[in-house]
């Protein structure tokens, strides 16, 4: 209840993180269903997004039902949806970011499907390892959706693709929320997450250069010539609070 001090046990903790993850799936299915309606979209664009569309809507039933059968409840689809995507309710700025283009949603699978692959897979209880394996086996199919589009989207516009993963990179690092809330804590000290959120962030930022350094490779290959999507630089923010990525980046940059 608003102004008081919400107890929180291991079954409220659930909950509450499962009602989390069930509204954002729900609206990844929101964001994502309008570039169908983009008058260039491809046949196999369309197939494809309308595929990953589908998923999303069938991972928020999912959480649903797990939500029931651990006693929580779930919003409805479209309330749940408006809760993220909505002001003064959107808790999550990446999901108050609508995708208007097609390189829009290229960047946002590539980096915030990869980041909801980082949080899922950092799940421990074995009622949400159930789940989570359900999800993510989809998941990774959207993350391909995004990066091996990267490569072809960059060679077209490349100050587009690099704008757009600068974005999104920071809204998905903001994703994972404070690195040492109470909630965090808490969900380490019941066994719900394997690592703490600063860990899990670390691991995806440098997943995140291992990808953009993979899809630079493939640009070169086509163009043969050397390629740097995303120069170092435009990540300094984050390579900053990740040393080991700020390392590596500074390879390439010299290479
Ligand atoms: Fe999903
Ligand atoms: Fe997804």
């Amino acid at each position: 209840m608003k102004g008081q001090q919400q107890a929180l046990d291991r079954g409220s903790i659930l909950i509450k993180m499962l009602q989390v993850l069930a509204n954002c799936e729900m609206a990844a299915t929101r964001l994502l269903a309008p570039l169908l309606s983009l008058p260039e979209i491809s046949f196999q664009d369309s197939n494809d997004l309308a595929l990953i569309i589908s998923d999303e809507a069938r991972h928020g039933w999912l959480c649903r039902q797990k939500l029931l059968e651990i006693g929580g409840e779930a919003a409805l689809p479209h309330a749940a949806a408006i809760e993220f995507l909505q002001p003064p309710n959107n808790l999550i700025k990446a999901f108050n970011r609508p995708l208007k283009t097609l390189a829009d949603g290229v960047a946002f699978t590539a980096v915030m499907d990869l980041s909801a692959d980082f949080l899922i897979g950092n799940f421990l209880d074995p009622q949400l390892r159930k789940l989570a394996k359900q999800l993510l086996a989809d998941e990774s199919r959207h993350i391909g959706f995004g990066w091996t589009r990267i490569p072809k989207s960059y060679l077209e516009s490349p100050s587009q693709t690099e704008d757009l993963l600068a974005e999104w990179v920071e809204l998905a690092l903001d994703n994972f929320g404070r690195d040492y809330s109470r909630f965090d804590r808490l969900k380490l000290e019941y066994g719900l997450t394997r690592y703490p959120v600063a860990r899990v962030k670390r691991s995806f930022a440098a997943s995140v250069w291992g990808k953009i350094r993979k899809a630079s490779e493939e640009a070169s290959r086509i163009t043969g010539e050397k390629v740097v999507i995303l120069h170092p630089v435009v990540l300094n923010p984050y390579l900053k609070e990740f040393p080991a990525i700020r390392k590596r980046s500074a390879a390439v940059a010299s290479a």
